[in-house]
């Protein structure tokens, strides 16, 4: 089966950080949503993880972008880093793909380092996320997806 994971992350490069780890460990090819233009291809994939940064409480734009054009009966994930993870940040970009058509089957976050505002005067929060154990928790995350996929 093949997995791409389509994000952005322009803060640190904190969600790169765990889509990298799951490219290592789960083979997904990873893409940043800017570089999807109308030719992507989505039946080349089998499952759809859409990963971001979060700016005001959603994913980032040019993830919702893409969200916004997932075909009627894909399988979709979701994955984000925050400062503070005490609510699902993926709930609005789950029912762009829902009321699509698509198929939610989950979501994994994690902290992640922030500067923003006056945050950066203090040199920032969350400095060491995401940590070993967060990385290695959405790789787990990845993994159950996959096999939920191919039962
Ligand atoms: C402009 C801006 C707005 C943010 N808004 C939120 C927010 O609403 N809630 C939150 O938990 N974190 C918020 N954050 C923190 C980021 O989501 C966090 O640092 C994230 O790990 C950045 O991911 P990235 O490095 O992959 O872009 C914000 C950060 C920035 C720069």
């Amino acid at each position: 089966m093949k997995t791409i994971i389509i994000y952005e992350s322009t803060h640190h490069g904190n969600t790169k950080k765990v889509c990298d780890r799951i490219g290592a460990e789960c083979g997904a090819v990873l893409v940043r949503a800017e570089s999807i233009g109308a030719n992507f291809n989505w039946e080349d994939y089998d499952l759809v993880g859409f990963a971001s940064g979060i700016a005001y409480s959603r994913f980032y734009d040019p993830v919702i972008r893409v969200a916004e054009q997932i075909p009627k009966g894909k399988k979709a994930f979701f994955i984000y880093t925050c400062a503070r993870n005490d609510k699902d940040f993926s709930a609005g970009i789950k029912k762009t793909v829902s009321d699509r058509g698509a198929e939610c089957l989950g979501s994994y976050g994690c902290r992640g380092f922030n500067t923003y505002g006056p945050l950066k005067l203090i040199g920032g929060i969350n400095k060491s996320n995401p940590s070993e154990d967060e990385l290695k928790a959405a790789v787990e995350f990845v993994k159950k997806m996959e096999v939920y996929f191919e039962n």
